[in-house]
């Protein structure tokens, strides 16, 4: 939790001072979303992983050694991808965010869909913290547990991020 808050710190000062440093304002603002676009990639496979696991779980058994290999590929490999992901996943949101604050004044048209991919991805890192380190005061309580961990894995808020993400940059 500790390297997390300092990585955080770090990217939030470091991140406007380099924009700063040789372009224009906005036009290091717009490279800043690329970078998030970046992170987000790299977060992925982690969830790549975790679907190929379930859905070769649901393989009639004449599939047994592909279930086996895929099972133990998992776990051989689950704990690294991710904290990749969590890694990622919140460097992307950071990143996404200083991007946002540099762009916020432009037109309602050009940024309104990035706000939603924001909102979506502030949601999921959230979530995400609050289960992967197991926050106590959350934790403790059932109904706000469930509902934590639903926020997180139902797929709704990803695919909402994503299409909105398309939209903001198409
Ligand atoms: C508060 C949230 C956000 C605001 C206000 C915002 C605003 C903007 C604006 C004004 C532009 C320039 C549009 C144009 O010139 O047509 C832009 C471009 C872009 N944004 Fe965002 N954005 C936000 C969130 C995000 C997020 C979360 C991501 C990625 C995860 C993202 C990725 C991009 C990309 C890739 C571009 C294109 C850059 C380029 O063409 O080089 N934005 N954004
Ligand atoms: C924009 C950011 C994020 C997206 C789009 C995202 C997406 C997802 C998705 C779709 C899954 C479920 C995979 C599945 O079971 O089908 C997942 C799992 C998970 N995510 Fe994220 N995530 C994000 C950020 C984070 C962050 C920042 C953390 C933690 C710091 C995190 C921690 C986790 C954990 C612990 C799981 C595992 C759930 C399990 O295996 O039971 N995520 N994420």
């Amino acid at each position: 939790m500790r390297y997390l808050l300092w990585l955080f710190l770090i990217l939030l000062i470091i991140t406007p001072v380099a924009a700063d440093d040789h372009l224009e304002e906005d036009e290091s603002g717009e490279h800043l979303g690329t970078l998030a676009i970046f992170f987000l990639i790299l977060g992925s496979p982690y969830i790549m992983l975790r679907r190929l696991l379930v859905y070769s779980r649901r393989l009639d058994d004449s599939n047994g050694e592909f279930k086996e290999h895929v099972r133990r590929m998992y776990h051989n490999i689950r704990s690294n991808m991710l904290r990749l992901h969590n890694y990622s996943m919140l460097v992307a949101t950071g990143v996404g965010l200083v991007h946002g604050l540099l762009l916020i004044n432009r037109e309602l048209g050009d940024t309104i869909f990035g706000i939603l991919t924001l909102l979506a991805m502030i949601l999921l890192s959230l979530s995400g913290i609050l289960m992967y380190y197991r926050f106590r005061p959350v934790w403790d309580n059932r109904s706000a547990r469930g509902f934590t961990k639903f926020l997180h894995r139902q797929w709704l808020l990803t695919i909402i991020m994503s299409i909105t993400l398309i939209l903001h940059i198409a």
